[in-house]
């Protein structure tokens, strides 16, 4: 069985973040993604609309997603990779090469963005209507 990866904070779902769940679980048989808890995004300053719970929640119903795992710290990673036997780790290409100390545990791969969407621009436009 191959294990996938992928961590975020997937707050107010969209397109962008269902092509990436979905183009992350066609890579293999298994798909575990990370999500920011509410206290890991104070130490981002970032602040989620919905908690934690209710991303999880969320998550939990999307058919691509097998499991979803707190994310408390930046270092919590390699631990994961391991503790999960993941073999592929995946990220959309925002954060291009932060993550290749993995490849030392497993393969590391950026998936392009959706163009035109995110969790920061639906907030923004709310905001201005
Ligand atoms: N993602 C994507 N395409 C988008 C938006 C997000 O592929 N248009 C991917 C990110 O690259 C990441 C995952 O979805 O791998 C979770 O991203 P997240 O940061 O939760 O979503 P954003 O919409 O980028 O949120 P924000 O604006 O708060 O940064």
């Amino acid at each position: 069985m191959k294990t996938i990866i992928t961590y975020g904070t997937f707050d107010l779902i969209h397109a962008g973040h269902i092509h990436l769940l979905r183009r992350a679980k066609e890579m293999g048989d298994y798909l575990i993604v990370g999500i920011s808890t509410d206290e890991f995004n104070k130490l981002k300053n970032k602040e989620a609309y919905h908690s934690f719970d209710d991303r999880k929640l969320i998550l939990e119903s999307i058919c691509y997603v097998d499991q979803v795992i707190p994310e408390y710290s930046w270092e919590q990673k390699i631990d994961d990779v391991k503790k999960y036997h993941a073999d592929v780790f995946v990220m959309g290409d925002d954060w291009k090469g932060k993550f290749d100390f993995l490849e030392e545990y497993c393969e590391v791969v950026y998936l392009q963005r959706t163009e035109g969407i995110s969790t920061t621009r639906i907030k923004h436009n709310l905001k201005n209507k």
